[in-house]
């Protein structure tokens, strides 16, 4: 075994084998998988948690390591596996584009309580895709073709998964693409159905994502814009996907997931009150607390990142005015003054732009 990082050496708990052996067995329920979407300084231990107390999804992803020729292991990620408190299945997310650092990385973490160990495809910052890592892959399969391969080989323990978008600016190479992913034979697909250059801009195509589950032999995941329990039976009955993957509505609506078992069991769901999103902000604001060099300025701030997503499921004018806030006096105050109350909050996102013709296939937002 190569060393942990030191700061979680000696704290390894599970074998791999158990997180993997829970995940498996969640594929091969009737019931659709209900995924966490790895975040980038969202999907952290703290926020695990706070989703965990709410219900929570099946598995969880981590933010990605990042990997090149002289990383190691990012320890904060590794403590997410390591102490994980939900009771559920850890993915560990990887991106990068050297096959060898890549293969070196889910070795080590196969060390750890895995469930299994995914490569990133989609990253769309302009930064990552630049340096053809993410998103910027899919513009180089012969690239994707040598790191799968090396990492199909080094995963051994647990299931090989990748996230993915359908392709850099169209769909073009998108049938190559599974026909290189069915090829070396990884054990889950999750697709976010834009393209790197859709951002986050366009509606999700559930065709593309149909066409994915057509053609590949292992189960796929439906990810983009899942926000609500009837858009998840949308999304489900459009792709024929073995499951969900959340991202932003899960940080908006940390209920979502039970919202969607209800549905599916009684065709309806319960919505959180104001006084309940408000308790999940106080929540969020006390556990993402770090535990040493605490500002009460930087947690504001810190807490913005979080905001921008529930804020859009609150009112416009509140996350102008939280945006505003730096004390935490200032932010409940505002947050005090939107949800003091016990109506329902839909805690629905914006609608999209209206979208043209080439979108015609899309699961239109409901
Ligand atoms: C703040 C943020 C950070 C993200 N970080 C990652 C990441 O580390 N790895 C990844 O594969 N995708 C990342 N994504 C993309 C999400 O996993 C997901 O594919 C995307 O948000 C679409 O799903 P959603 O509409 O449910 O949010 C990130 C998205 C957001 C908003």
């Amino acid at each position: 075994m190569e060393a942990p990082p030191a700061a979680v050496e000696g704290s390894l708990r599970t074998p791999p084998e158990e997180g993997s052996a829970a995940f498996r067995a969640l594929l091969a329920r009737d019931e659709p998988v209900l995924a966490l979407a790895p975040m980038q300084d969202v999907t952290d231990l703290p926020f695990w948690g706070v989703l965990a107390r709410h219900g929570g999804p099946d598995v969880y992803w981590t933010e990605y390591f990042r990997v090149h020729s002289t990383s190691t292991l990012d320890a904060p990620i590794v403590r997410s596996l390591v102490e994980n408190p939900t009771g559920r299945p850890a993915i560990a997310q990887l991106i990068g584009n050297d096959p060898v650092a890549l293969a070196k990385a889910a070795r080590q973490l196969q060390e750890y309580p895995v469930a299994a160990v995914d490569l990133n495809l989609g990253c769309p910052a302009p930064v990552v895709y630049r340096k053809c890592a993410g998103g910027g892959l899919l513009r180089e399969p012969q690239r994707i073709d040598a790191i799968l391969g090396a990492l199909r080989q080094a995963v051994t323990r647990v299931p090989f998964t990748v996230k993915t978008r359908v392709g850099f600016s169209d769909d073009g190479d998108w049938d190559a693409l599974l026909a290189l992913f069915a090829r070396h034979r990884i054990d889950l697909l999750t697709v976010h159905g834009r393209t790197v250059t859709d951002m986050y801009r366009s509606e999700v195509r559930c065709d593309w994502i149909a066409r994915a589950v057509r053609a590949m032999p292992c189960p796929v995941l439906a990810n983009g814009n899942v926000h609500s329990p009837p858009r998840a039976a949308q999304v489900l009955r459009d792709t024929g996907a073995r499951g969900l993957m959340i991202g932003r509505g899960c940080i908006r609506n940390p209920w979502i997931f039970d919202q969607i078992r209800d549905y599916r069991r009684t065709g309806g769901w319960r919505q959180p009150t104001g006084h309940e999103v408000l308790d999940y902000i106080t929540h969020l604001y006390e556990v993402t607390r770090p535990t040493a060099g605490f500002r009460e300025r930087l947690q504001v701030e810190k807490m913005k990142k979080y905001m921008n997503f529930i804020g859009e499921g609150v009112a416009p004018e509140f996350l102008h005015r939280i945006r505003r806030a730096t004390t935490r006096e200032e932010f409940f105050v505002c947050c005090r003054e939107f949800l003091d109350h016990d109506g329902p909050m839909p805690l629905l996102p914006p609608a999209l732009p209206a979208h043209d013709s080439t979108s015609r296939a899309s699961c239109p937002s409901q």
